[in-house]
């Protein structure tokens, strides 16, 4: 829920979502979580106030919170354990339907065209499960999954060889990272249900994809975009400030702002 500018970062990625044709939602939530359901949540007291005081612009906003046709459902992940365990416990609102899964903490400035969207186009001309894919500082390979692949690209995805869970630099046999985006087929779920703890004690979404990877091709695709690690403080104030400067009624305000803190 915390807001980047004037939005909660779940909601951009609801945004993202929708802009891609997704209709149907599936939020997998926690018992400390709570705020998320009524973020979401029509506010009847708040649409009468905004309308009796005119305020046409705030309740055009608040109105399309959740646009019209998409709908919300909210699943809860009884513990902490692991990505690979919160996608399974949305199998039952899924079914057997390929499906999106977006970590709001990675926000990606698609300019345009969202990293969905983007990949929603890659799944419909693969007919193969995508993962989103950029390339990270050597150092790093231990805070993501990482993918190794194979020379011949469609579009902007090439076929996934390996991948392997959060691997240490000196093990990691390339730099190229998931960040926060997968469209995958169902039988994802099959397979997460026989998944084994790993990395960190937790069930992971890496894992059930390497498994994947034994029936299915599975592709990375390199999406088009900027993204944020609002996950980290400094990844947070970036997106803060950049989407700040990009804002149509602050930005311009704000950009004196910051070049009045150079002198
Ligand atoms: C999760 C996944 C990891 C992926 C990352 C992207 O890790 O397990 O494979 O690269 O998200 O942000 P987490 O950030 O939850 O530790």
């Amino acid at each position: 829920m915390l807001p980047i500018v004037d939005k909660p970062l779940i909601q951009y990625a609801v945004e993202e979502a929708v802009e891609a044709g997704i209709t149907e939602l599936v939020f997998v939530t926690s018992s400390t979580k709570r705020a998320l359901e009524d973020h979401f949540d029509k506010s009847y007291e708040l649409e009468a106030e905004l309308e009796k005081k005119g305020k046409v612009d705030a309740l055009k906003l608040v109105r399309n919170i959740v646009p019209r046709g998409v709908s919300c459902v909210y699943v809860r992940q009884p513990e902490a354990l692991g990505l690979g365990h919160a996608v399974l416990c949305a199998r039952p609102a899924i079914g057997n339907n390929p499906f999106a899964v977006i970590l709001p903490d990675d926000l990606i400035d698609g300019n345009g065209s969202g990293v969905v969207s983007q990949m929603v186009q890659a799944y419909e001309a693969t007919g193969s499960s995508q993962l989103g894919v950029e390339e990270i500082p050597e150092e790093d390979t231990d805070k993501y999954g990482i993918v190794n692949t194979r020379g011949d690209i469609v579009g902007n995805s090439s076929r996934v060889e390996r991948i392997v869970e959060k691997p240490r630099p000196e093990q990691a046999s390339s730099n190229l990272a998931v960040v926060g985006r997968y469209i995958l087929t169902p039988r994802i779920f099959d397979l997460l249900e026989t998944t084994v703890k790993g990395v960190g004690g937790e069930i992971q979404l890496t894992d059930a994809i390497s498994a994947l990877l034994q029936h299915e091709d599975v592709f990375a695709h390199r999406f088009v975009g900027k993204r944020y690690d609002c996950g980290n403080k400094l990844g947070y104030l970036k997106a803060t400030v950049d989407y700040g400067l990009k804002h149509s009624e602050i930005g311009d305000e704000f950009h004196e702002f910051l070049a009045s803190l150079n002198h």
